[in-house]
């Protein structure tokens, strides 16, 4: 694993940026992986500044969202469809019929599941995956406990996403019991990852996760078994780590080298 250390959340994003940026302007029709939540916005502002300032094109990007909520509508100003729409894709040059975001509002779950699957594949697979972790571990819903194998699916939320995600709710019981998700197995196959994480909170799950030993308890250490992960942090968010001197010193290195070093 590549892990980047930057003093602010807005460096971290930047830096973040700058890699998503290189990948589109190798490839410029690449299949990016999106995710939602607090931790991907500063990215996203950066790659809408750089879209408006610099002219980085996202025209021929096709996107795959993570997740969504089960039982919310596009139109739900909590869906994470309107999320993507209002936070990215509506300031970028995108055609939005490239954007996939699971259907929350699917009958049958299941065909839905299968199918987003194989959207994914005749797409030609992700190339770059964004992700956060979520307090409880998670990469997309994947809870404590999902399979390292896992699928896109139906999940249940855990009690603390719940609770995490409440702030974003009127009240705590209008939090959705339910989502869909890409499994830990999907994610997985994507050919890179970018893992974005900032503040002290996330320290401790951080540091369980990439240092730690694989578990299905803590689905974000299944990265441990993809080859292109790089994860950016700031300060606050590395904390915890214990090898922070040698990921400087490697950063260092690759600097040196001109090439990077997963
Ligand atoms: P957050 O969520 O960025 O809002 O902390 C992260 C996650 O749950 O994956």
């Amino acid at each position: 694993m590549r892990v980047i250390i930057r003093k602010t959340y807005e460096e971290m994003s930047k830096e973040a940026a700058a890699l998503v940026k290189k990948r589109l302007q190798q490839k410029p029709n690449l299949v990016l992986g999106l995710a939602t939540g607090s931790t991907p916005l500063g990215l996203y502002r950066e790659l809408i500044r750089l879209h408006q300032e610099e002219n980085l094109s996202f025209k021929n990007v096709r996107t795959f969202n993570l997740d969504e909520y089960y039982g919310l509508a596009p139109t739900h100003q909590q869906s994470y469809r309107y999320f993507m729409d209002t936070n990215l894709f509506n300031h970028l040059d995108i055609d939005k019929k490239n954007t996939r975001v699971p259907d929350g509002m699917a009958a049958d779950v299941e065909a839905f599941c299968l199918a987003y699957e194989e959207a994914i594949r005749r797409s030609g697979g992700i190339d770059l995956q964004v992700l956060g972790i979520g307090g409880d571990g998670h990469i997309g819903f994947n809870e404590p406990g999902s399979s390292l194998a896992s699928r896109t699916r139906l999940v249940a939320l855990d009690e603390q996403t719940i609770n995490d995600n409440a702030r974003f709710f009127a009240r705590k019981e209008d939090v959705p019991r339910f989502a869909i998700t890409m499994g830990v197995g999907t994610v997985l196959e994507v050919r890179e990852i970018i893992l974005l994480v900032n503040g002290a909170k996330k320290a401790e799950i951080l540091a369980r996760a990439i240092e730690g030993p694989v578990t299905s308890l803590i689905s974000a250490s299944a990265l441990q078994f993809h080859q292109r992960v790089s994860v950016f942090l700031d300060e606050p968010a590395a904390s915890a780590l214990k090898r922070v001197a040698y990921y400087r010193f490697s950063e260092e290195a690759e600097k040196k080298i001109g090439r990077e070093i997963f």
